[in-house]
């Protein structure tokens, strides 16, 4: 059966990028550049993928799981290489291949189904898909004959002054007849300058025997190639500004967008404003009505309907409509806020749930607990959930009121509609109902004062 094949190169180490991360991995709006090639693959007409990994290959394995198969190029002799080593995967099916370099972040899925359609109805054997820069340094040329047919690519560093001046270059995406592919990759011969097989050489290699041609793409930047950390900051800033307006056109709307980062995964409903210096990342999901920001981090959490977030961090947390958090508040992880809770100012919640209606104004640490509804937390309250050695749970009931700077040293398991006077430290479990007091009792010593304090002349 014909199908379509791709081909994604990443197993280059990344050298210009100067970081520890392999390339392909390195993330953009906190996703890893692969990652954001394969998905738009898999959105795409392509029916199976094959990824070229080599150097640090567990990481980018670790990133895509069983999304693709993997050919393993374990020493990086060149991007030409890197194809032949996908040969035992593809070299027997039928159909039409899409190779694509793994450092081209910004490429969609629209872009691989229009050149594969028109390497199709062009009928031809190869198309490259080519762009101009203003700026093309770094990038292989396109060398055309006098008929304007390609003729080949030349790498920057192999070029002429002549050559460097033509501003028409080499994406890296080429379709090719899958069969004819393995036919012709062995061909290529190694660069002398440096040692690599250049995937580039495929144009001169089928030009004579073949139908080679191009395909033109404007939107240029959609395939720039990410070689170091200065592009990767361009690429991240084309994808925030397409992605800031997709979420404006759709009625969110974005108070000063250059400091609003939205990641790609991120949903958000209408009626939604974002304020400056807002980062939303992960699978996060902001539904309609919530105002957040400005500078809060909400990284794969999910916001219910008309919630409030300011200056705050929320992380793989969850939080019921109609509650508001912060300013500084932090939601460290696995934390669920029920309904109309109020979170309010320097408050820690972490791996807890808390029912209705519930507050922590002020100044708290919740930690393994699991809150029910209407409770109170006294400014200063905290949940003593480490002993030093392990981590224990806390369970509070409804309607709980705790008064200031209180200890609820965990394991503990408070009732319904219990009152924990100011300052206590709660060792024992409190009954429904009861009022607890867990300090000392006050002792007031008449006219002693004075003893203490000496006006100052007398020091
Ligand atoms: C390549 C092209 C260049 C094109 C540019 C577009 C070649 C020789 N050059 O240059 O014409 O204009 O991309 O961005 O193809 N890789 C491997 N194995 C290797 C070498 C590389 O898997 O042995 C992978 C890398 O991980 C990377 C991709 O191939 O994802 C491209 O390699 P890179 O070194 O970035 O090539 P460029 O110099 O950018
Ligand atoms: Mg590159």
């Amino acid at each position: 059966m014909m199908k379509n094949y791709a081909i994604v190169l990443a197993a280059g180490k990344g050298t210009r990028m100067k970081t520890e991360l392999p390339k392909c991995a390195f993330p953009i709006l906190k996703k890893p550049m692969i990652d954001y090639i394969v998905e738009n693959i898999e959105a795409s007409i392509v029916d199976e993928t094959v990824v070229v990994v080599g150097h640090q290959k567990e990481v980018l394995i670790d990133i895509l799981k069983d999304r693709v198969e993997y050919a393993h190029q374990d020493i990086q002799r060149g991007t030409g290489h890197a194809v032949m080593v996908t040969r035992e995967l593809l070299e027997k099916k039928r159909g039409t291949t899409i190779i694509m370099l793994g450092d081209m972040p910004l490429i969609n899925d629209k872009i691989i189904n229009k050149v594969m359609s028109y390497h199709k109805d062009r009928k031809n054997d190869l198309t490259v898909l080519t762009t101009k820069f203003d700026n093309p340094k770094g990038y292989g040329r396109i060398i055309r004959d006098e008929n304007g047919i390609i003729e080949s690519i030349v790498e920057h560093n192999d070029c002429t002054n002549e050559q460097k001046a033509i501003n028409e270059v080499n994406t890296g995406i080429y379709v090719v007849n899958n069969s004819l592919l393995f036919k012709e990759i062995d061909k290529i011969e190694m660069n002398e300058r440096k040692g690599e097989y250049y995937l580039t050489d495929i144009v001169q290699l089928m030009r004579n025997e073949y139908k080679v041609g191009t395909f033109v793409l404007w939107d240029s930047y959609k395939v720039m190639g990410v070689n170091d950390l200065f592009s990767i900051s361009i690429a991240e800033k084309h994808l925030r500004e397409e992605i800031n307006k997709v979420h404006m056109l759709n009625g969110v709307s974005i108070i000063n967008p250059e400091t609003v980062t939205i990641g790609h995964n991120v949903q958000i409903e209408s009626n939604v404003t974002i304020y400056p210096n807002t980062y939303i990342t992960g699978n996060s999901v902001i539904k309609y009505g919530s105002k957040v920001g400005p500078n809060t981090e909400v990284h794969h959490s999910i916001i219910h309907e008309d919630v409030v977030v300011k200056h705050s961090l929320v992380f793989d947390s969850e939080i019921n409509s109609g509650s508001t958090v912060g300013p500084f508040a932090h939601l460290r992880n696995g934390v669920v806020i029920g309904k109309n809770n109020r979170i309010g100012n320097f408050v820690e919640v972490k791996n807890s749930t808390t029912g209705e209606g519930t507050k922590a104004s002020h100044l708290a640490y919740i930690g393994d607990a699991k809150t029910g509804s209407n409770v109170n937390f006294g400014c200063g309250s905290i949940t003593v959930n480490y002993d030093g050695i392990n981590k224990h749970q806390t369970i509070i009931g409804d309607g709980v009121f705790i008064g200031c700077n209180t200890n609820l040293v965990a394991p503990v398991e408070i009732g319904d509609r219990v009152f924990i006077a100011a300052g206590s430290t709660v060792t024992k479990n409190v009954p429904s109902g009861a009022l607890a007091i867990a300090r000392n009792r006050q002792i007031n010593k008449a006219d002693y004062a004075k003893n203490l304090i000496r006006p100052k002349d007398d020091q």
